[in-house]
């Protein structure tokens, strides 16, 4: 019999993937389209549903013909997404309401103060997980609520739905308007502020506080068990997992053991450190999170340092100022100095993220003299990087008493050495990449595979993980600190620039 794949939908911030992948965790074949990023105003960042549903309806038979298979070939669909991105749909025609509004948006910023001070981040972290932010979807959709004519008296109605990316893929796969499945999973609810981080279901005095209809939200699933037929794409195949890609990315990486952690470098950054089936509340910043959910297993759960900017900054770099003309030239462009000539970027594009969660930051670049070049530049833009991460490595290890020994990194912005390298020295600790760096799509092959039998068990999926690179820590230790100094002066700038 010919072999089955598993196929892989990652429906990212920047662009969606499809990808096949064999018994072994081995790529077989990948499609990948991009869509626009939409800017209206300063702070707002949308995306249009439908483009990225065209997409995906573009890149699965390209996948196919990759791999040199039809439907048949395909074993089990699993999905991944870019979480808290909000699209709201009518019921009976499939059309959204406007673009969605998406997770580095923060017209909500006077929304979190508003809501955040009663009851305050307390309850909110005790009954969610999380902080009031604008990263979260609730203030979102609330925003949408009062904006929107007539939405509020249609959600009540149950004519509008509610989703984040996977929510509007499953609907539309599985047959949209001509009864699609409405279902969320426990990860992806888990980033809603609605959920009840505990009981995983949608809790009723967040709804009543933030003002959220329930006929409009998702059912909560688990992240992998058997949800319905593709039938709108690929009649006869299953889905049968769905995760917030960060959460995939921590599957895909094989961190199924408490302790264990992974760092995805792409658009913004998220560490997750595996925390098994306690709820770990953070005192540091962090996030309390559901790492994933098997079938009707207990959920396992995940502290989560969330970085908003990233990559994202490569491609300001890139696209806003010009400096460079494709993301990887940033490492040729750092190169050729051999330091940053005193010069910090604080990327406070979308405010600052864990550990902080201050909404009013914005963007700094201090220590600019006539000494500085674009090299200068091309290295703060990638140290940047490397600080954020250090922030949320040392809230995680106040967090968890147990220091973090080694990061698995993925994610796009591993492929630049340099960064890794810096990674590594600022941590003080080894950073390793796996040989399958889509780890987001990976993941999700593996939940969808797991529940649809492909694979037994997670040794199995262990067993696949082999390491391809490595990262020494090699920095002079007295050096480290006074850079980290600097970056922490850097950052109180940003923090006192609005009034
Ligand atoms: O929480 C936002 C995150 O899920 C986005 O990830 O890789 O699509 O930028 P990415």
């Amino acid at each position: 019999m010919a072999e089955r794949y598993v196929m892989s939908i990652d429906q990212g911030t920047n662009s969606t993937r499809c990808i096949l992948f064999d018994h072994r965790g081995r790529l077989v074949s990948v499609a990948q389209r991009e869509h626009h990023q939409h800017f209206p105003r300063p702070g707002w960042v949308e995306h249009d549903a439908v483009e990225i549903w065209q997409n995906l309806q573009r890149i699965v038979p390209e996948a196919l013909s990759g791999a040199g298979v039809d439907q048949a070939g395909v074993a089990a669909v699993g999905v991944a997404n870019q979480r808290e991105t909000t699209v709201l749909w009518d019921r009976r025609t499939g059309a959204p309401v406007g673009r969605a509004i998406v997770w580095q948006d923060t017209r909500t910023a006077p929304l979190v103060e508003e809501f955040g001070e009663r009851p305050g981040e307390e309850f909110f972290l005790e009954r969610c997980g999380l902080p009031p932010s604008t990263y979260f979807s609730a203030l979102r959709l609330r925003w949408l609520l009062d904006h929107v004519t007539g939405l509020r008296q249609r959600a009540e109605d149950g004519e509008v739905l509610f989703g984040t990316m996977e929510t509007w893929l499953i609907w539309n796969l599985t047959g949209g308007a001509d009864g699609g499945l409405h279902i969320t999973d426990a990860t992806n609810a888990s980033r809603t502020m609605l959920m009840n981080i505990r009981t995983l279901t949608w809790d009723d005095e967040l709804l009543a506080f933030f003002g959220v209809p329930r006929p409009m939200l998702p059912e909560i699933r688990s992240s992998a068990e058997i949800y319905g037929e593709a039938r709108a794409l690929l009649p006869g195949v299953r889905i049968t997992a769905a995760l917030g890609d960060q959460q995939a990315a921590l599957f895909g990486q094989t961190c199924f053991s408490p302790g264990e952690a992974k760092c995805t470098y792409g658009t913004g950054s998220f560490l997750l450190l595996n925390t098994g089936n306690d709820l770990v509340r953070s005192r540091h910043g962090l996030l309390t999170t559901v790492a994933y959910r098997i079938g009707d297993q207990r959920p396992v759960y995940a502290l989560e340092g969330s970085i908003a900017v990233t990559g994202a900054l490569v491609q300001w770099f890139r696209d806003r100022l010009g400096l460079i003309s494709s993301a990887p030239e940033i490492e040729t462009l750092a190169r050729t100095v051999d330091d940053n000539g005193g010069c910090y970027i604080v990327p406070a594009f979308s405010g600052l993220f864990a550990p902080r969660w201050r909404s009013d930051a914005r963007g700094v670049i201090v220590g600019l003299t006539s000494y500085i070049t674009k090299g200068h530049l091309a290295r703060a833009v990638l140290e940047a990087t490397g600080w954020q991460t250090r922030e949320v490595v040392d809230a995680m290890n106040a967090d968890s008493s147990v220091a973090l020994r080694q990061l698995k990194v993925d994610g796009g912005m591993t492929s630049d050495n340099l960064l890794m390298q810096f990674v590594a020295d600022v941590l003080d600790v080894p950073v390793v990449r796996p040989l399958v760096a889509e780890t987001v799509s990976l993941g999700a092959a593996y939940a969808a595979g797991l529940a649809a039998g492909y694979w037994p068990d997670l040794a199995v999926l262990r067993s696949n993980w082999h390491r391809a690179a490595q990262w020494l820590p090699d920095m002079d230790p007295a050096r480290r600190e006074e850079e980290y100094d600097n970056w922490r002066r850097a950052v109180e700038r940003s923090l006192d620039w609005v009034r």
